[in-house]
């Protein structure tokens, strides 16, 4: 059986731990490729919300979760959400990759520094500072320590003093304090304790992914941060640093590019950025704020406010030519819910290039461009409660409006919707056309 891809198709945050938690029960693993902590999503459990970071959210519906070979892992970070979903009478059932490389303290550090350095040219990216450039920077300078170091302590020492020296220099070279706690030695320690909790879960994911495939099993990857997040395909420096498109699952999980047959673009009813760099669309006025404030719009890793703005389809557009969706799902159309006008971003101008139907690959060009608005009616504001009685009856039975707002999203990929979803609670979903693949099971 095959690997479908879920990618969020604007800049993180479109409410793909949602979009999971709808789809993984039919599912036998849920995966994620790309990305670390610096991933956050809620899920909502007996209607309390859980944030996940490391996690894939099907885990909360008993799916065994897989941490890819892609993913950067924060062993601090981890534990404590393998901690809370125990608590919450949540067993998780993990296989995390050997391959899967070790975010560190001072990785975090680091990215701090390096981001104020950045600062100092205007250049700051705004990270989540989670460690996350700083763990990748190491993988391709071939220091990192992978988990699967974790069991050949008789080897860790060497790989431990080398990192020692090597973040001694860095982080000292940008102005920081190297922590006694980070010495090789205080390091060994706290990674042989950690090894302990996480230690039943480390697993060759690679070959234990490709044998489930060829018996049968369905996997659903769980794409982190956003399409225009992606290293190689947002813009520098406003980026994550892990390709976060549906194509790197084959990288960061270690399938054939033939094993997926289905790739579902989340895109949020609007816009949201954390962070810095251009967002065409930006609400920089009270309509952002009310949009902020009634789609609780605040990063889940940092707290950070995100900025939002109007639909910006120059984006979806743009993540479709990347991931070739097969499927939409439009999330959080509640929020707009009582405006009396929608905009939507159909096409940039640019001054001399003209009409732009994708986001240009420089900076200085995306900041030139002048979004084209269409303007759609907007529909009413429904309590929770009303949404979703108006869910249960089905998707004719949803405002015209809302209707032709979801229907000219799709129709500018030209692929059918799987489903919407117009609330938190899981009953706030109407389904519309979900893959053969998945129905027939
Ligand atoms: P980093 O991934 O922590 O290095 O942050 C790089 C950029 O990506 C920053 O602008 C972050 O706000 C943004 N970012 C990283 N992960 C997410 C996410 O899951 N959702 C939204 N933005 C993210």
């Amino acid at each position: 059986m095959p690997v479908h891809v879920i990618v969020g198709s604007q800049w993180g945050d479109e409410g793909k731990g949602r979009a999971v938690d709808v789809l993984a029960r039919h599912y036998d693993y849920v995966a994620r490729y790309n990305g670390g902590s610096n991933a956050g999503h809620t899920v909502y459990h007996n209607n309390e919300p859980i944030k996940l970071h490391h996690i894939p959210s099907g885990v909360i519906s008993g799916i065994p979760g897989i941490l890819g070979n892609g993913m950067v892992i924060d062993l601090d970070v981890l534990i404590e959400e393998i901690e809370k979903l125990r608590k919450k009478g949540i067993k998780p059932l993990l296989h995390i990759s050997n391959r899967a490389h070790l975010t560190l303290p001072f990785h975090k550090e680091e990215d701090a520094l390096i981001d104020e350095f950045k600062a100092k040219y205007g250049l700051k990216t705004g990270t989540t500072r989670r460690g996350i450039g700083p763990t990748y920077q190491d993988k391709a300078t071939r220091v990192s320590l992978r988990v699967g170091d974790l069991l050949h302590p008789e080897t860790l020492d060497d790989k431990l003093k080398l990192l020692e020296e090597y973040h001694r220099i860095l982080v000292s070279a940008f102005g920081g304090n190297y922590l006694n706690d980070w010495n090789a030695a205080n390091l060994k320690s706290k990674l042989m304790q950690q090894l302990r909790e996480i230690k039943p879960y480390i697993i060759d994911t690679v070959d234990f992914i490709n044998q489930a495939l060829e018996n049968g099993s369905l996997i659903l990857a769980e794409g982190a941060n956003g399409v225009h997040l992606d290293l190689d395909h947002g813009i520098t420096p406003y980026i994550t640093s892990s390709n976060t498109i549906a194509g790197a699952a084959t990288t960061g999980l270690g399938i054939a590019p033939d094993s997926i047959t289905h790739v579902f673009g989340v895109v949020k009813a609007y816009t949201t950025r954390v962070g810095a760099g251009p967002m065409p669309t930006e609400l920089k006025n009270d309509l952002g704020e009310q949009i902020r404030q009634s789609g609780n719009e605040f990063g889940n890793t940092t707290g950070r406010p995100r900025r939002c703005g109007w639909l910006d389809l120059v984006l979806v557009r743009h993540a479709h030519m990347l991931n070739r969706f097969t499927r939409l799902i439009i999330t959080k159309l509640d929020v707009l819910g009582g405006l009396e006008e929608i905009k939507v971003c159909n096409a940039y101008l640019h001054e001399e290039k003209g009409i732009r139907r994708y986001v240009p690959a420089s900076l200085e060009e995306l900041e030139e461009c002048i979004p084209q608005y269409i303007t759609f009616d907007g529909w009413e504001r429904l309590t929770p409660q009303e949404w979703k009685d108006l869910c249960s009856q089905g998707y004719d039975a949803l405002p015209k409006e809302l209707k032709n707002y979801v229907e000219y999203i799709a129709s500018q990929c030209g692929v059918p919707l799987a489903f919407i979803t117009l609330g938190t609670d899981r009953g706030a979903t109407v389904y519309v056309d979900l893959p053969s693949e998945i129905l027939n099971r």
